[in-house]
């Protein structure tokens, strides 16, 4: 995971639960918490900050990363608006994920390694994307689309099904706004 993932981590950790807690994590993990953005960290390191933290707290691993997903888009949001100004709605949005956001994020990041989501439009209203990623972060993706849902102002329902944690080959996500 590049560097900033570490970074907005240790941010969303200090802002939400005090920086002598991530201090603490830190420590445990035998890290030095110094990290640059661009730079290319294992994904164990990460997914190691993410299990101590949800010991020490009491707090289930998979909470702690749609928790992630969702303080993750307004950061990303606050860095780079532009991306994400010039769609009128989510569902728009979440669509160029593939296509635009994350071929964005990678010239930003050389050597990002960005998951597959593949759009299906259903509707209006409606839409599937099919996540493929050998780390299976799908519930940091449906973090994320829960923030996006925050900026845009929709309220909406998500049906995961199937999901590669049960041994399927990919993650099903549809979106479904219900009212804007
Ligand atoms: C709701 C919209 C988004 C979703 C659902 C999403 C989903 C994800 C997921 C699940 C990952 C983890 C990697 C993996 O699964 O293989 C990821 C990585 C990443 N995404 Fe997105 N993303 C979204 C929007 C964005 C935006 C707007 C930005 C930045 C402007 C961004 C930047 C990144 C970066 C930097 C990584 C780390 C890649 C790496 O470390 O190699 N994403 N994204």
């Amino acid at each position: 995971m590049k560097g900033i993932v570490m970074n907005l981590l240790a941010e969303m950790v200090e802002s939400q639960l005090g920086i002598e807690e991530w201090d603490a994590v830190l420590d445990a993990a035998d890290e030095s918490g110094v990290y640059t953005s661009t730079a290319i960290y294992e994904d164990a390191r990460l997914l190691n900050l993410v299990s101590i933290l949800s010991e020490r707290n009491g707090i289930p691993a998979n909470d702690l990363v749609f928790a992630f997903g969702q303080f993750m888009f307004p950061a990303f949001y606050q860095r780079y608006p532009s991306l994400i100004e010039n769609h009128d709605n989510m569902l728009d949005f979440l669509e160029s994920l593939d296509s635009v956001i994350h071929v964005e994020v990678v010239k930003l990041y050389p050597g990002a390694i960005t998951p597959g989501f593949e759009p299906d439009r259903k509707s209006a209203t409606q839409l599937f994307l099919k996540y493929e990623s050998e780390r299976n972060l799908c519930r940091l993706a449906e973090g994320l689309i829960d923030g996006a849902a925050k900026h845009f102002q929709h309220e909406y329902t998500l049906t995961h099904a199937p999901c590669a944690h049960d041994g399927a080959d990919y993650c099903g996500l549809l979106v479904d706004i219900v009212a804007a």
